[in-house]
This record gives C-alpha cells, sequence and structure tokens, in this order.
C-alpha cells in the first residue's frame, strides 16, 4: 500500500514510518522538519529498500501538500504532523488553530482520493472526565480543558463530517481517530527515539535530571486529589501506539468510522514515574516542587477494552519500567539527540 505519513520525521511519525516499511508499505514521509528531524528519515531510507521518500512541506502549504500528494497518490493516510504542547497551546492558541486544524483541512483537502484515514488524536480531548468515567471509556464526554484538546476535537468532528458527505457522494472512506494517551519509550532495535526542542515530557526530562543532564526535575503540582497529590497518567510504549494504527488501517473499510482509546489501563503518578526512572537509570531523580501545570487534568488514564474487542490491540509493554527502559537506552545512547547521528 502507498501510505502518505505527515510528520514522519516527528517522535511517532518516525516509528509509524519504520513499521510501515518493516510491514513492506511504500511510504511517502513530509514534515517540515520544524520538529522532526532529517536524521531520523536517513537512519530509515537505510533499510527502505528506496520504499521510502521524503518531501519537506509544511501541513500549512496548501500547493505544497496538493502536489506532492498528487504525485504519490497514496492509498492511505496517517496523519501525525501537529503542535502537541498542552501549556504552549494556552499560550499561543492561533499557531495550534492554523497548524493543527486549518493544516488538517489543507491535508484533508490535499487527499480527498485515499482510501484510509488515520488521525492522531488523544485523550486531551476528554478534559478532566468525571470520577465515575475514570478509566475513560471512549463515550465519556469530550470536553477538553486546553487549546490543544480542542484542535484534535475539532480534526476528529472534520473527519465525521468529511467521511460522512462522501459517503453520501458514493466515495466511502474509511476514518480512525486514535485516542492517545501519553507516548513516551523509543524504538526496541535503538535506531529512533524521543529528542524535543523544546522538550516538556515528563519521562526524557525525568530521565535527563537523572542522568546530571538537567539539576533537577519540577513537579507540577502537589496537591491534587490524586493518592499521592501529584498528576496520574497512562504511559503507552510508542511501538505499542504504532501496533494500534497498523490494526486500525487493515481494519478499515470503505465507509467505517472508528474512535479508540489508545492506552495500556494504566494509571502511573508523577512520583510513581520519577521513581521508576531512578530505579531504571540507577541514581535518584533531583526533583523541585513546583506549582501547578495550567491545563493539566488530575488524572487521566485509559479503558482500552473497546480497542482489544474490535481489533485485537492490546499494550505489550504493559509494566511503565519497560518503557522507560527503552526511552533511557536510547536516551543514555544519544546525549545529543539526532544531532549526533
Ligand atoms: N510533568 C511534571 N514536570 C515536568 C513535565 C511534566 O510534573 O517537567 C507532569 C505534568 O504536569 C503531567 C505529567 O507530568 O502531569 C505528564 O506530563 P507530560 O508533559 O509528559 O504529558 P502531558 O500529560 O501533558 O501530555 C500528554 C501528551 C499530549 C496530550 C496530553 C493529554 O504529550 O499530547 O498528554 O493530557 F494531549
Amino acid at each position: 500500500m502507498r501510505c502518505l505519513v505527515t510528520g514522519g520525521a516527528g517522535f511517532i511519525g518516525s516509528h509509524a514510518v519504520q513499521r510501515l516499511l518493516r510491514d513492506g508499505h511504500e511510504v511517502l514521509a513530509i514534515d517540515d522538519l520544524s520538529r522532526g528531524h532529517a536524521e531520523a528519515i536517513d537512519l530509515l531510507r537505510q533499510d527502505a529498500g528506496g520504499r521510502l521518500s521524503f518531501e519537506r512541506v509544511s501541513i500549512q502549504d496548501h500547493d505544497g501538500l496538493v502536489n506532492a500528494a498528487g504525485a504519490f497518490a497514496p492509498q492511505a493516510v496517517m496523519h501525525f504532523a501537529a503542535l502537541a504542547y498542552v501549556g504552549e497551546s494556552v499560550q499561543q492558541p492561533g499557531r495550534y488553530y492554523a497548524v493543527n486544524v486549518a493544516g488538517m483541512l489543507n491535508l484533508m483537502h490535499a487527499c480527498a482520493d485515499v482510501e484510509k484515514f488515520v488521525f492522531s488524536s488523544s485523550c486531551a480531548t476528554y478534559g478532566q472526565p468525571p470520577a465515575e468515567l475514570i478509566p475513560v471509556p471512549e463515550t465519556c464526554p469530550q470536553a477538553p480543558m486546553s487549546p490543544y484538546g480542542r484542535t484534535k476535537l475539532i480534526g476528529e468532528w472534520m473527519l465525521r463530517d468529511c467521511a460522512r458527505a462522501m459517503e453520501l457522494g458514493g466515495r466511502p472512506v474509511g476514518v480512525a481517530m486514535l485516542r492517545y494517551f501519553n507516548v513516551a519509550g523509543a524504538d526496541r532495535s535503538g535506531l529512533l527515539g524521543e529528542d524535543h526542542e523544546p522538550e516538556t515530557h515528563l519521562i526524557p526530562l525525568a530521565i535527563d535530571a537523572a542522568l546530571g543532564r538537567r539539576d533537577s526535575l519540577t513537579i507540577f503540582g502537589t496537591d491534587y486529589p490524586t493518592t499521592d497529590g501529584t498528576c496520574v497518567r497512562d504511559y503507552v510504549h510508542v511501538e505499542d501506539l504504532v501496533d494500534a494504527h497498523v490494526a486500525a488501517l487493515d481494519a478499515l473499510k470503505p465507509g467505517r468510522v472508528l474512535a479508540y482509546n489508545v492506552g495500556s489501563g494504566r494509571g502511573y503518578s508523577v512520583r510513581e514515574v520519577i521513581d521508576t526512572v531512578g530505579q531504571v537509570v540507577g541514581s535518584v531523580v533531583p526533583t523541585v516542587e513546583g506549582a501547578r501545570r495550567e491545563g493539566d487534568p488530575p488524572s487521566l488514564f485509559a479503558d482500552p477494552s473497546k480497542i482489544r474487542r474490535e481489533l485485537g490491540w492490546k499494550a505489550r509493554a504493559g509494566d511503565l519500567r519497560e518503557i522507560v527502559a527503552d526511552a533511557a537506552s536510547w536516551r543514555t545512547s544519544h546525549p545529543g539527540g539526532y544531532a549526533q547521528c
């Protein structure tokens, strides 16, 4: 299958490209390299047998997208290109709507003929569900707390509306919306990893603090109504997340519209993550207690039973230790990130 992967040089997108190539697909990765890494594409090309092409195109460049998609004629799209920092979205909402919403519209126009469309949605579309809806099922009302979460929810609406219109027009498309929980870890073969600039995610920051590359890690809020006062999240291994995309791609048929949570179903507090990082790296993570971060829900973890029942997907790395170990292994061997590749 010819698959267009937007954000193919980014953390999750590059892992998806790797998996699609392993499965024998032909891939066009596009990325504007604002947050992705050309080095990741170079590494992936080495074993791609000519099945990976790359174009530096922004999701905001309508004509560039039309040209790239027109020449490649993708049968499927995996759409990862987006801005994805909750805190940044609160400060710069316009940027988030421009990239995540207007960019998505460009892509949908450029790829109007695809058979299958898999969209990176987010658990941030749920906001803070009521206590009785944690673990969160897909039927939970979606009430995002941040501009980032709202852009992802709008993306879901756009896809549903377009899928319906295409069905009415006699050209049904298959659409999957995957609501990611907290993605972490790294490719188990050691080729790819997580390298964000700026890095804001808990696991890589805690690893860097344990390795002495940062003075300390600030814990954002210690007065939440959780067991130890810190936020609870559901961490999912990036390779498991990619498995879920492949399962969704396989399951999509014309006219099918699917929405799934992709999480392990277990919640870990910030302090539990910090302890696990300390055990894996072998040194204590130096911490400072700080204020709450705006837009952070206190507790969010998935009920992943729907995707298990319908697609047979389950997180293989059910244990946080395994996710942290893979992240730490890549980070330890790449102190300068991709820049040193
Ligand atoms: N945290 C800290 N200190 C830090 C960084 C994070 O205490 O230096 C805490 C956060 O407050 C949060 C938890 O660690 O409670 C996890 O934070 P991350 O930044 O790693 O991840 P988020 O939960 O904010 O974000 C992730 C994804 C988003 C998604 C969101 C949904 O990155 O794309 O989950 O809540 F939208």
